[in-house]
């Protein structure tokens, strides 16, 4: 190789480590700012990416990871298992169910004939449900409503990956139902040790609000609403710190099986 051509060489290596690095740098973090309030994150949001979950461009993020069975599923389906087993039938209200894509997860690995299944979510996620529905991408055993409460009474609450998002309290959650259930299964709870915190999760092109609950008044609150916790645990691959503050150190995500005591 001649002098000119490892020059050349050279010259292509330096250009493409700095369009790394400036990939790198240009590369909006996946989770920024940190609030006390869920009021005063969404007020940082510019009026584009204030809509946040409920809007069509949402539909399609995550979609393929969120209608497949993933590693914090399986106490999910351990427990409905059970409960399918325990009752003989259930009548189960998905929360913040998407299209219905747990449905379409937990399919092969539960006997979902023995469960009414109701997705409740934001309008333009139940827009989606129905229209996957009538394409045939998901069950058309799912029953898609507006308000939790047009569910019915129902024996489950299932709430997997809601509570960051969602603007009430558990308490709130319950109180939106047409009665407290029974059972209700919480999972991707992100939780934190000494504060609630708020920041923005970076979701497909936009940043949405997501709160990290503190963990012991979350649970307090938990009991002061009539339940017990049955079982819990946790995910640590979805442990976040956040990247403009990394100092506010990790959270973590909790899954919960709760049974009503009173
Ligand atoms: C991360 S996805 C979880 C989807 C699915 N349940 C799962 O575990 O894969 C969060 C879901 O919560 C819904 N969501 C966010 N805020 C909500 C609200 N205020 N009321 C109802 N659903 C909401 C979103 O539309 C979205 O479908």
């Amino acid at each position: 190789m001649v002098a000119r051509d490892v020059l050349k060489t050279g010259a292509y290596y330096a250009l493409g480590a700095a369009t790394r690095l400036r990939a790198v740098i240009d590369r909006e973090p996946e989770l920024s700012g940190a609030f006390p309030t869920l009021e005063l994150a969404k007020a940082s949001l510019p009026p584009e990416e204030k809509s946040g979950y409920d809007s069509d461009d949402m539909v399609e993020v995550a979609l393929d990871n969120m209608l497949k069975m993933l590693s914090w599923d399986y106490p999910v389906v351990f427990w409905l298992d059970r409960l399918i087993r325990q009752e003989g039938h259930l009548s189960l209200l998905d929360a913040g169910g998407h299209i219905g894509t747990k449905h379409h997860a937990f399919g092969p690995y539960l006997d979902l004939t023995k469960v009414d299944w109701t997705v409740w979510d934001l309008p333009a996620l139940l827009r989606a449900g129905r229209k996957a529905q009538a394409d045939g991408i998901v069950s058309d055993r799912i029953n898609y409503v507006e308000a939790p409460a047009d569910a019915g009474p129902v024996d489950v609450l299932l709430a997997s990956g809601l509570m960051q998002y969602i603007e009430v309290s558990f308490q709130g959650l319950i109180d939106r139902l047409a009665e407290p259930p029974r059972f209700a299964i919480l999972n991707k709870v992100a939780t934190r040790e000494n504060d609630d915190l708020v920041t923005l999760q970076l979701t497909g092109k936009k940043r949405v609000p997501y709160q990290m609950r503190h963990r012991g008044r979350f649970e307090a609150e938990i009991r002061n609403a009539g339940y017990e916790i049955r079982d819990f645990w946790t995910i640590p691959c979805l442990s976040h710190r956040i990247n403009t503050h990394p100092w506010l150190g990790f959270s973590d995500s909790y899954g919960y099986v709760l049974e009503r005591t009173a």
